[in-house]
């Protein structure tokens, strides 16, 4: 079983929107996706309550609760991904939701306050000697093929952290508040959008890394 651990100390950066709509991508008729909320806002359990479908499958927990919640899923299900949503500004708590996992995904936005708050999530991967990467969430969309500025610097300015960061970026959309309403993610909310593509990308390259660091894993 994979786990992705979605973390970043600073609040809003898209935790929460990143794990549904990547647990929605992850999920499969013969091996469901698990959601696991170990914020206290309890996110994930208002969108799951307002869902039709019972999968990604949800459950919340305190991070003391982490390993045994992961060890049963591996033990009684088929489940193959799990993605575990953090809480803003904890250390203990995010280092313990790292700890878990195969990879650590750490959303920013691309505002000063917001990048100025990555090298302490950062910091708390490399403690745990967990792969990470940094993605981009709610910046402007790009005009044609052309990215814009902000987003280029923002890039460039967690690259000077040494830190990876990912090719894509996840734009700013309204979609991603109407699937969320509507219990969707905005791959089943607006199936051929520009969202759904740049989270399908999003999602090709999180598995792809985290299959990579497991077989490394397994090989060292
Ligand atoms: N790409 C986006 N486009 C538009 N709105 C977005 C995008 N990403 C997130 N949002 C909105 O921004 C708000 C914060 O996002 P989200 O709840 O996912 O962040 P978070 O990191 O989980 O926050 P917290 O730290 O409070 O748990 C939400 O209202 C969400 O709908
Ligand atoms: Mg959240």
């Amino acid at each position: 079983m994979y786990v992705v651990a979605i973390a970043s100390q600073k609040g809003g950066a898209g935790k929460s929107t990143f794990a549904v709509n990547l647990a929605t991508l992850a999920d499969a008729a013969d091996a469901p996706a698990l959601l696991v909320d170990t914020d206290a806002q309890g996110s994930l359990s208002v969108w799951h309550g307002l869902r039709e479908s019972a999968t990604p499958l949800h459950v919340s927990c305190h991070v003391d609760e982490l390993e045994n919640v992961l060890e049963t899923a591996r033990s009684n299900g088929n489940v193959q991904w799990a993605f575990i949503d953090g809480p803003p500004q904890a250390d203990e708590t995010v280092a313990a939701i790292m700890r878990v996992a195969t990879l650590v995904l750490i959303p920013t936005r691309a505002a000063l306050f917001d990048l100025s708050a990555v090298p302490n999530t950062i910091a708390a991967a490399r403690r745990v000697r967990r792969p990470f990467f940094v993605a981009l969430n709610a910046v402007p969309p790009k005009r044609g093929i052309l990215e814009s500025p902000i987003v280029s610097a923002a890039r460039k300015s967690i690259r000077d952290m040494g830190a990876p960061v990912w090719r894509g970026a996840v734009a700013q959309r309204a979609v991603y508040a109407h699937a969320l309403a509507s219990g969707q993610a905005v791959t089943e909310f607006e199936k051929a959008g520009p969202a759904t593509l740049e989270m399908r990308e999003l999602w090709s390259d999180v598995a792809q890394a985290a299959r990579a660091m497991a077989s490394y894993r397994k090989a060292g």
